[in-house]
């Protein structure tokens, strides 16, 4: 698939989770919160993103022959997992961003205090999802323990004491919930494949995330819709930091052409996850 097709399939994907997800929503206790709660829970959530993470589930749950309402629940939880990790991520005391998917950040408009606890309901309300589709005890714990102390929240944790090794900080922080919207319909049905997918998705994770670094030391604002060049001012480890731009793009390179590899009998019924990695390192924003 040409780069122009597949940003044009992922366009059409981002799309049906747009408009399939807010009546989710409706039929959640989000709806017996606090009004003027809800908004604050609701801003990030809406203020858009590339979605990435639903679009990797939708795709994989249709490969595993999932039904497309649980899907839908599952795609729903893994985006308000990951939109919290946003917030939380941009608070003072942790990256203290102001600009968050083009708009200011949760904790500019509502207040720090409130953002703290948008973030705790985006979190609660991912579970509530994964509840709702009904899923498998097994795929709850892998998403379970994807979010929490040993995947995100674990390299979140090293991402700010510093000093950890970069490739476990990343897999960490970004690579177990990219792996996570890859395996979990694998695991759902509990299919031979999902060790491998897992593993697939762990590296486009790291991609993912090197990707992110590169565009935050060369971005804009306006393609970000966040802040760029935070991580050299707040002296973060990245490749980038560590190894400057031109080997970092080559190491990102080389795991396109991996991936890319690999992908062709993993998804072999899947046009569209086969030229994914190529998506996500070429992406602008
Ligand atoms: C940003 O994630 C944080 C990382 C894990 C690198 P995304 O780049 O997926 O952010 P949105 O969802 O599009 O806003
Ligand atoms: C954050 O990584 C990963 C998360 C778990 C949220 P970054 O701190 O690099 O993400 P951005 O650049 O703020 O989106
Ligand atoms: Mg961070
Ligand atoms: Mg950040
Ligand atoms: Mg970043």
């Amino acid at each position: 698939m040409q780069l122009a097709e597949i940003q044009e399939e992922f366009r059409v994907r981002q799309s049906s989770f747009e408009a399939a997800y807010p009546d989710l929503l409706a039929s959640s206790s989000l709806y017996r919160t606090p009004p003027g709660f809800r908004d604050a829970i609701l801003y990030a959530l809406h203020a858009g993103g590339k979605r990435v993470r639903p679009v990797l589930l939708l795709e994989t749950a249709s490969l595993c022959g999932i039904d497309q309402r649980k899907a839908m629940y599952m795609a729903l939880g893994l985006e308000l997992l990951h939109t919290y990790s946003l917030v939380h991520d941009d608070l003072p005391a942790m990256d203290n961003d102001d600009l968050r998917r083009g708009k200011p950040t949760t904790h500019k408009v509502y207040g720090d205090d409130i953002g703290i606890l948008a973030g705790d309901a985006l979190q609660t309300l991912a579970f509530e999802m994964f509840a709702r589709a009904g899923v498998h005890s097994n795929t709850l714990l892998f998403f379970a323990e994807s979010a929490g102390p040993c995947g995100m929240v674990g390299g979140q944790y090293l991402d700010m004491k510093g000093g950890a090794m970069l490739r476990d900080i990343q897999d960490r922080k970004t690579g177990k919930l990219i792996e996570s919207s890859l395996a979990l319909a694998y695991i759902e049905i509990d299919s031979p494949k999902k060790d491998r997918v897992a593993r697939w998705g762990r590296l486009l994770g790291l991609l993912f995330q090197i990707t992110d670094d590169i565009l935050d030391a060369s971005g804009t604002a306006e393609e970000l819709g966040k802040t760029p060049g935070k991580d050299a001012r707040d002296q973060k480890a990245t490749w980038v930091t560590q190894w400057g731009a031109a080997k970092t793009r080559r190491k990102a390179e080389s795991i396109v052409r991996r991936l890319s590899k690999a992908a062709v009998s993993i998804f072999s019924g899947s046009a569209f996850l086969q030229s994914l990695p190529a998506f996500i390192y070429y992406r602008r924003q």
